[in-house]
């Protein structure tokens, strides 16, 4: 692989995550500068992306570098029966950078062995969202003035969700408290509470959102993600378990703030979005300045950043 590459949040060290913010920190200042110039990032998008796709191409445009790819693989020679690694090898051929979403677990890291340039994941299947978890970690540093001993509250498609594996790992290095809320059929794995088990992090589960609501510091809502499931019926059955309303936020803690990484379907209702702890909207605006910063570390770029 190549040591540049980002395919796991696993992969940057709690020091290299810091620096990441800090960087980011510096790209919200300052956000057009001509790091990437002659430089060309290719961009597969083998699944549907709004946040993630447009926020790297934005952050890579502000950098001044030039962006191919796709957004639809159905456009691309996958069709014609081209394999992963071969796509992965034609591309690199052409760029200095990719950045890659795919449906299935373990495609990020397989690209990010044959290709010679950096390849960031921009989610695999159910595993890993690492750019997604840094700027989480940028909007709940920037809302709550650390990183440490907050109460993290999960919600919705835990079984499922890339973005919650990959904050639950990158959360792990400062002290967290989990509370995890999902339906039975989409609960966190044991594995990531295995792990929790074993770093004592402590980590309680619930069934009903009203339960620990007003526990949260961050309220970390997600979709259920109906691409997920094999089976329609299962999905839904628990499409629309989770519901945020204005309402409900009466108790809350004054700091806690609501993230979602994802597309909202039905589970932030509208009427949360003019509460000054609906911060979803800066949250996805946090991915450009994340990702410049990613790409800055992954192109061995951090000292040509203007401070
Ligand atoms: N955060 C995220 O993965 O959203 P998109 O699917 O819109 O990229």
């Amino acid at each position: 692989m190549n040591s540049r590459s980002l395919v796991s949040i696993e992969d940057y060290s709690k020091e290299e995550m810091l620096e990441v913010l800090e960087l980011a920190s510096e790209f919200e200042k300052n956000p057009n500068q001509d790091l990437l110039k002659g430089k060309v990032a290719a961009s597969l998008f083998f699944e549907p992306s709004t946040r993630t796709r447009l926020s790297f191409e934005t952050a890579i445009n502000r950098l001044g570098g030039r962006i191919v790819g796709f957004s639809d693989a159905s456009s691309s020679s996958v069709t014609k029966g081209e394999t992963l690694k071969d796509t992965i090898k034609m591309v690199d051929n052409y760029c200095d950078l990719i950045i890659m979403r795919h449906p299935v677990e373990g495609a990020a890291r397989y690209a990010s062995e044959v290709a010679e340039h950096p390849v960031l994941n921009a989610g695999d299947g159910a595993n890993q969202h690492p750019s997604q978890t840094m700027l989480d970690l940028y909007s709940i540093y920037k809302t709550q003035g650390t990183l440490e001993n907050l109460h993290i509250c999960m919600v919705g498609d835990l079984k499922y969700g890339r973005t919650v594996h990959s904050l639950l790992q990158a959360m792990s290095h400062f002290h967290p408290t989990f509370h995890f809320v999902a339906p039975e059929s989409l609960k966190m794995p044991e594995a990531y509470k295995l792990n929790l088990n074993k770093l004592n992090i402590p980590y309680f589960e619930y069934t009903e959102l009203d339960e620990v609501v007003d526990r949260a510091d961050i309220l970390y809502m997600t979709r259920v993600q109906r691409e997920r499931f094999a089976d329609p019926l299962e999905y839904e059955k628990v499409k629309n378990v989770y519901i945020l309303r204005n309402a409900m936020l009466a108790n809350t803690k004054e700091n806690m703030r609501i993230l979602h990484p994802l597309p909202r379907v039905n589970e932030i209702d509208p009427d949360v979005d003019d509460s000054v702890k609906a911060y979803y909207f800066e949250q996805a605006r946090n991915g450009v300045f994340a990702r410049q910063a990613i790409i800055a570390k992954a192109l061995g770029l951090e000292k040509q950043i203007a401070r």
